[in-house]
């Protein structure tokens, strides 16, 4: 689906439109959301702003995958896929990247994404939408709460260092200090 949408009577706010993402997209998309989602910082925990990411998304599904053009420049994006869990007759739809370029926000260009998202969506017969988002992301949290969205979750992200375990296996993989000491308990058991 190609769908394309101008900016309406408002002067002020600029004329971005909104598009379906094309594969020569793909590169200028990654180095926005380079400069938005940086490392330690990314603004969902468990996925990681990579080129896999915007690639995965994209051969996915495209008509999940939108941009926002002004002036021939991508200032911004929305990627986002299909949940369809067992024993449900629901189907979600996840919101899972959102950007926009830092020079232009503020100018109701994440509300457009999200505008075309959702209609992406309906098309779909997505009957729940979700989104996440770090506690502190104030801008979108507000965001999030003007365009609709209510009833947050609390999720506690715990994690476990595996390192010391990890050079353990390796040195035994190695046949370390370890791994000769199994073979000699075995030589004499
Ligand atoms: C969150 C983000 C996508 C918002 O994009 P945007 O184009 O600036 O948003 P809009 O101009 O459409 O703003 C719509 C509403 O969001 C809220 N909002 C957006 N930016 C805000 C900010 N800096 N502070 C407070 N509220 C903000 C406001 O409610 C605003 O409505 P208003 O203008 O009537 O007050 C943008 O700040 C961004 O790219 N952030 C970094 C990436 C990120 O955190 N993405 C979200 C999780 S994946």
């Amino acid at each position: 689906m190609k769908n394309e949408e101008s900016e309406g009577p408002k002067q002020k706010r600029p004329a971005v439109k909104i598009r379906q993402m094309e594969i020569d997209d793909i590169a200028k998309v990654f180095h926005l959301g380079e400069t938005l989602f940086k490392a330690g910082e990314a603004p969902n925990t468990y996925r990681t702003w990579d080129e896999y990411e915007v690639i995965e998304l994209f051969y996915g599904d495209v008509e999940f995958c939108s941009v926002a053009v002004l002036k021939k420049k991508i200032i911004g994006f929305a990627l986002g896929s299909t949940i369809t869990k067992s024993h449900s007759a629901w189907k979600y739809g996840h919101l899972i990247w959102l950007g926009v370029d830092p020079a232009h926000q503020q100018m109701g260009v994440a509300e457009k994404l999200f505008k075309r998202f959702k209609e992406v969506m309906l098309k779909e017969n997505v009957r729940m939408l979700v989104v996440d988002t770090e506690a502190e992301n104030i801008p979108a949290l507000k965001l999030f709460r003007k365009l609709g969205f209510r009833n947050p979750q609390q999720h506690i992200y715990l994690t476990m260092n595996l390192e010391s375990e990890r050079q353990l296996l390796k040195k035994r993989e190695n046949g370390g200090p370890a791994e000769e000491r199994n073979n000699r308990n075995h030589r004499h058991g």
